[in-house]
């Protein structure tokens, strides 16, 4: 057999977790799927989102979010929002959320695991200069387009910060 398929690493697989799954995620998701495509390392992940809220399930990303995502050659359209559950830790080797309040939500969720969930934050991932004091990427929801533009923006620091990340800590 070919060393080739063999010695093809397992994907990480990875989740951003916001509120609603309909602006800050999914964006954090399109990101890094169109960061690890221009990288040639799409085979090395699995990318997703979900959110700790239910009032969206199945809705598509926000148009709002669509269109700030599009004007940066990302395509949300086949979005479609999800609430996070606990077995997502398992189905998940990474679980980052994008602000404080949705990492709370985790942890507690995941004390029910027997085994120690790889939970972070989103923002530390984000270069220093363009994250502030602030450790929330802020909820764009009641927002105007301004604030997407700083949550794509955001979210490209952040998401080349941890791909970094992750890639310095698998040693890929
Ligand atoms: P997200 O934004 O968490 O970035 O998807 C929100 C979307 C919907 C709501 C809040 C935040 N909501 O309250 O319905």
């Amino acid at each position: 057999m070919s060393g080739h398929a063999a010695s093809a690493p397992t994907p990480i697989r990875l989740c951003f977790v916001c509120l609603g799954n309909i602006c800050r995620s999914p964006i954090a998701e399109g990101v890094f799927g169109e960061l690890v495509r221009r990288r040639g390392l799409h085979a090395r992940f699995v990318v997703a989102s979900a959110g700790t809220g239910d009032w969206h399930v199945g809705h598509p990303a926000d148009r709002r979010a669509i269109a700030a995502a599009a004007a940066r050659g990302i395509d949300l359209r086949a979005h479609r929002a999800r609430q996070f559950r606990v077995d997502d830790f398992a189905r998940f080797d990474v679980v980052v959320a994008m602000d404080r309040s949705n990492h709370a939500v985790l942890q507690r969720l995941a004390r029910r695991l027997p085994t120690p969930a790889d939970l972070r934050l989103f923002m530390p991932y984000v270069d220093a200069a363009a994250r502030g004091e602030s450790l929330d990427v802020p909820d764009p929801y009641y927002g105007g387009p301004e604030d997407f533009e700083r949550v794509l923006d955001l979210c490209e620091s952040g998401c080349a910060g941890l791909l970094d990340a992750l890639l310095a800590e698998r040693r890929l």
